[in-house]
């Protein structure tokens, strides 16, 4: 395991990610919605830099199981009582890999008709991914290799380790 990203470097991301959101939502109110389990430290980090009327929500997802690689077949878990429709709903992600969460989720919150619609995402492999629609914020572009810690598991262990590392 080879130490990727500091945590230090991690909150000052976070801070200037919280600003840039602040700046483009000012005067709106905004919804949270995290993806689980990987996003539950950014999400935490996020609304606390936060500025700004916020909800937060989250939904879970499946697709990797004890792989390292997307099986395509995302599962999603969301409360049928969240409200999205009159809000401002910023998806907090942790990292964009295939995309093809990303893209079964996008359709299945704009399908609720939420007023506005973005994706904020720690990391993303900006060469590898097929999402189809723009990640307005992200904190770093990575490489496509496996990362885990700050959120990010490889068969449910890492999530808490601070820093981000690569995984060997
Ligand atoms: P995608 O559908 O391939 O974009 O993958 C999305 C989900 O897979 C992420 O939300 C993560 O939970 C998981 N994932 C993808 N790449 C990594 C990685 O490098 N480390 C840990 N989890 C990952």
């Amino acid at each position: 395991m080879k130490e990727f990203i500091k945590y230090e470097e991690i909150r000052n991301r976070i801070s200037e990610l919280a600003r840039a959101i602040e700046r483009d939502y000012e005067g709106k109110e905004i919804l949270i919605l995290g993806i689980l389990k990987g996003s539950f430290h950014f999400v935490s980090l996020l609304a606390l830099e936060l500025n700004l009327p916020t909800e937060i929500e989250f939904l879970k997802t499946s697709s990797y199981g004890e792989s390292k690689i997307s099986s395509g077949n995302v599962k999603i878990e969301m409360n049928s009582d969240i409200q999205l429709s009159k809000k401002n709903v910023l998806i907090v992600e942790d990292i964009v890999d295939t995309g093809l969460t990303l893209n079964k989720i996008f359709g299945e919150i704009l399908f609720k008709n939420p007023v506005s619609l973005n994706v904020c995402s720690l990391l993303i492999k900006k060469d590898k991914h097929k999402f189809l629609h723009e990640i307005k914020y992200y904190g770093f572009e990575i490489k496509d290799e496996f990362v885990v810690g700050f959120g990010l598991d490889y068969n449910e262990k890492y999530r808490n380790e601070k820093n981000l590392y690569i995984l060997d």
